[in-house]
């Protein structure tokens, strides 16, 4: 049978078979590659779905863009080397604790494959690195004795970043509390206030000539709320008491330990991290919404305020939250004045809205959240509501307070990413980092001190009790061979970043 090529066709059709007699297909194919990748390549940056033009120009030459990944999150090697137990390692080895039993074992390979990661954050042009360091990979029993090649693993990480043009930005305790501090009641325990000093002092002593940029802590509302009260996440611990204890442990924790990268590293820049969230009423009707309004004002002391608020010298937010009283009976004389302590810039970390209703449970805070999926609104697959307008009201919201720096130390989401003949398409996630960077700028046009944004997160990795299964990542990570492959989110923010550079 007689076949006719679609070039053939296409050349009679056309009358410019002259033409295309002097090219052949090579050419052809070459040339429409070419043509594809410039054009598409283009789109990403410049054209957000609602027409307006984004660009990291707008954010000005001194805006810091990074990506972040956390210690336990991504290491794996979690007994090599003589690395220690920490929380999550225990956590996780128990029974029915992880979605899918999963842990962090191995988890995405970084301890023997930081190189490659750095490389592909480097690749996509970003200039600062976030990572956390594991306490017990120092100290593998949270205190005393030090372990010498844990130590040297972190000079390789942070003179990899040097040595590509990588800021390192170096988050103290992201949750892998060590296991013998557990042991020993953990955050519960006020001994913690001075083991966590001491780590805190040793690391910075060690890496404070490399590293300039610190932030001692990462969400304490999350790894007090869901690790001290609900018990969701490592230790596993319950109840509103060893929540309480927790709580202010953790801020005197946090305020020490930025005295102490003050005095050993005078010309460092301090951060902690926060995660917030907009929160709003459900109801409309203006009787029901009077009552909702309460629940909002609970639930933003307990999501937004509690942990900022003491280091800003404004105590705990017992004006909004009653019940947060019960904490008095843990202070000592003199910790109002250790609580406080002046953070060069705050980190917030925003992924969610939070809408509330009043309610009768949970008592003390008689609010409860109603979920994006019950009011049918846009949702990652953690069912995380996609709401840009809140990045943008939270950056409002943290303005007002006397901070001189923001910086988004996290903000990112996960959707379901395969690989297609070496490809991630995930033009959700684009989507999503054009519509939140977009409210950062209006925030930042209107005057907000927000000077830099790090995507959550580098490569896909384990989320905690989610396990593996939602993928964060600008790079895609085969948990069974670890192949990295860039998502074209990656691709996005390439070419994001580069248009910038060019201008
Ligand atoms: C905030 C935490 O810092 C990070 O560890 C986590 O993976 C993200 N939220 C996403 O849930």
């Amino acid at each position: 049978m007689y076949k006719i090529s679609f070039l053939d066709y296409f050349k009679r059709k056309s009358g410019i078979s002259k033409i295309y007699s002097s090219i052949n297909y090579f050419h052809l194919l070459l040339f429409t590659v070419i043509y594809l990748c410039k054009t598409g390549f283009d789109a990403y940056a410049q054209e957000p779905k609602d027409g307006t033009y984004l660009n990291a120009a707008l954010f000005g030459t001194n805006f810091k863009w990074g990506a972040a990944c956390a210690s336990y999150q991504v290491e794996g090697a979690w007994n090599i080397d003589g690395k220690g137990p920490s929380i999550w390692d225990n956590f996780t080895h128990k029974k029915r604790k992880i979605h899918n039993q999963e842990n962090g074992d191995v988890a995405t390979d970084f301890y023997h494959r930081y190189k490659e990661d750095i490389a592909l954050l480097k690749e996509m042009e970003f200039g600062v690195f976030r990572f956390s360091i594991s306490w017990s990979r120092i100290f593998p029993k949270g205190t005393g004795e030090i372990n010498p090649k844990g130590v040297e693993f972190y000079h390789q990480v942070i003179d990899e970043c040097l040595s590509v043009g990588i800021e390192p930005w170096i988050t103290l305790y992201h949750w892998d509390l060590p296991q013998a501090l557990e042991e020993k009641g953990g955050w519960a325990n006020r001994g913690i206030i001075s083991w966590f000093n001491d780590y805190v002092s040793f690391c910075t002593e060690e890496y404070g000539h490399k590293v300039k940029n610190w932030m001692v802590m990462n969400e304490p509302a999350a790894f007090v709320g869901l690790g001290y009260m609900l018990g969701y996440h490592a230790p596993g611990k319950k109840g509103p008491y060893k929540f309480l204890k927790a709580t202010h442990h953790a801020c005197l924790a946090m305020a020490e330990g930025g005295r102490m990268i003050r005095k050993n590293i005078p010309d460092a820049n301090i951060g902690s991290t926060f995660s917030c969230s907009q929160i709003d009423p459900y109801r409309n009707d203006p009787v029901l919404e009077f009552k909702d309004r309460g629940a909002v004002k609970r639930m933003d002391a307990l999501l937004n305020r509690l942990y900022i608020e003491p280091s800003l010298g404004l105590g705990y937010p017992v004006d909004a939250l009653p019940a947060l009283k019960r904490i008095k009976r843990y202070f000592e004389p003199g910790d109002e004045e250790r609580l406080k302590f002046k953070f060069d810039f705050i980190g917030l970390q925003n992924y969610f809205r939070v809408v509330t209703k009043k309610s009768l449970f949970p008592p003390f805070l008689w609010a409860k959240q109603i979920s994006a999926e019950k009011r049918g609104v846009q949702m990652n697959e953690m069912k995380f509501e996609v709401y840009p307008e809140g990045i943008y009201s939270i950056i409002k919201q943290f303005s007002k307070y006397d901070i001189d720096n923001i910086i988004i130390t996290e903000n990112g989401t996960c959707f379901k990413d395969s690989v297609e003949k070496n490809r991630v398409l995930d033009p959700k996630r684009i989507d999503f980092f054009e519509r939140y960077l977009k409210q950062v700028l209006k925030a930042k046009n209107e005057g907000a001190p927000v000077n830099g944004y790090f995507v959550w997160s580098l490569t896909d990795n384990f989320e905690w009790s989610e396990g593996y299964e939602p993928r964060f990542g600008l790079v895609h990570v085969d948990f069974k061979t670890q192949k990295r492959t860039l998502k074209n989110s990656g691709y996005w923010f390439q070419s994001f970043l580069s248009s910038s550079k060019e201008e």
